[in-house]
């Protein structure tokens, strides 16, 4: 491994996650964003498509197995993360002979502060079966790394907080690595918790193609990237070469994060109508027309989110 910081940034180390986090010094991480292997069992068969199977390694460990390794990366992740980070850990709900293994199940039992739980609505999935409804959602968890004694960290800017607790992307199509997330992902989760910082640097342990790592590099900032597979971690290599390609559809996502008046402003000028309003305001509207109160609160709410 380097000898000073600066021969760490803007790599990609081929080995297991663990062992590697462990070499990295202290604190140096601003921002993470993952998705490591689900545990899913790669033999297991849906109707549609078979499980996913990576080239480097195997998918299919006891439980217990998986969520105490798990649980050691959350913690290396947590030491290399400055005060006041965040990682970004994108995971699913899974069952297992019909019993639900959440992956709250092991976050819980990892140091850090669990700030939220994000939906990831795919919108499509594979592997349908028909013992539940047709789960098209994941799960991002915020984890945030206290900073002294402040454990909620600092507020969004308004233009990344109107974005919701759910994000509707769609899957990654065009890559060839076998369980990519889109590009969308990882830039809304860096984008939002960096907006104004200049440097930083950005992890991923279990990087792939490399997703995490172009996001940090259209935004301007370094990156450590990790992948046991020397196919993905080659594959993610050349794909950085040719990052530029990308920034169109960077492009599309940013654009996302807007907010024409802050909530402070609409509160100012009186604009808080409809359910979520001060009493007295939804008193006023229903006393001007009684008859038509749904009529008339709905298109208002609409205007201020145009
Ligand atoms: C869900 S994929 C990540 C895909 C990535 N987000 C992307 O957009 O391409 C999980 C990755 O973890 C890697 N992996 C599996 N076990 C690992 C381990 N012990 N250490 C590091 N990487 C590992 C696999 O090779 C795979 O590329």
């Amino acid at each position: 491994m380097p000898e000073v910081i600066e021969d760490y940034l803007n790599k990609i180390f081929c080995g297991d996650a663990l062992e590697i986090l462990k070499r990295l010094p202290d604190e140096i991480v601003d921002v993470g964003v993952t998705s490591p292997p689900y545990n899913k069992g790669e033999n297991k068969k849906g109707w549609l498509v078979p499980n996913i199977k990576y080239s480097g390694a195997s998918d299919k460990l006891p439980e217990a197995e998986y969520q105490r390794r798990q649980i050691g990366v959350l913690n290396e992740i947590y030491r290399i993360t400055k005060p006041g980070g965040s990682f970004f850990y994108n995971h699913k709900l899974r069952w297992e002979r019909g019993k639900l293994l959440h992956p709250m199940d092991w976050l819980r039992k990892t140091k850090w502060i669990i700030k939220q739980e994000i939906i990831w609505d795919r919108m499509i999935a594979g592997n349908i079966r028909g013992w539940r409804f047709w789960q098209v959602d994941e799960r991002i968890y915020w984890l945030y790394k206290p900073k002294g004694k402040n454990i909620i960290g600092e507020e969004l800017k308004p233009k990344h907080a109107l974005l919701t607790s759910i994000w509707r992307i769609l899957p990654e199509k065009n890559n060839p690595h076998p369980a990519p997330f889109p590009l969308a992902l990882p830039l809304r989760c860096i984008y939002s918790v960096m907006d104004g910082k200049k440097k930083g640097l950005v992890l991923d342990p279990y990087c792939g193609s490399g997703t995490t790592l172009v996001a940090a590099k259209i935004l301007g900032y370094d990156f450590i990237g990790i992948d046991i597979s020397p196919e993905y971690c080659g594959f993610a290599e050349e794909r950085l070469k040719d990052y530029k390609k990308e920034i169109i559809d960077a492009e599309e996502e940013i654009r996302k994060h807007i907010v024409v008046k802050t909530f402070k402003e609409r509160k100012l000028k009186g604009e808080f109508v409809g359910r979520y309003a001060p009493m007295n305001k939804i008193k006023e509207k229903m006393q001007d027309k009684p008859k038509n109160k749904r009529s008339e609160i709905r298109p208002t709410i609409l205007k201020i989110f145009e």
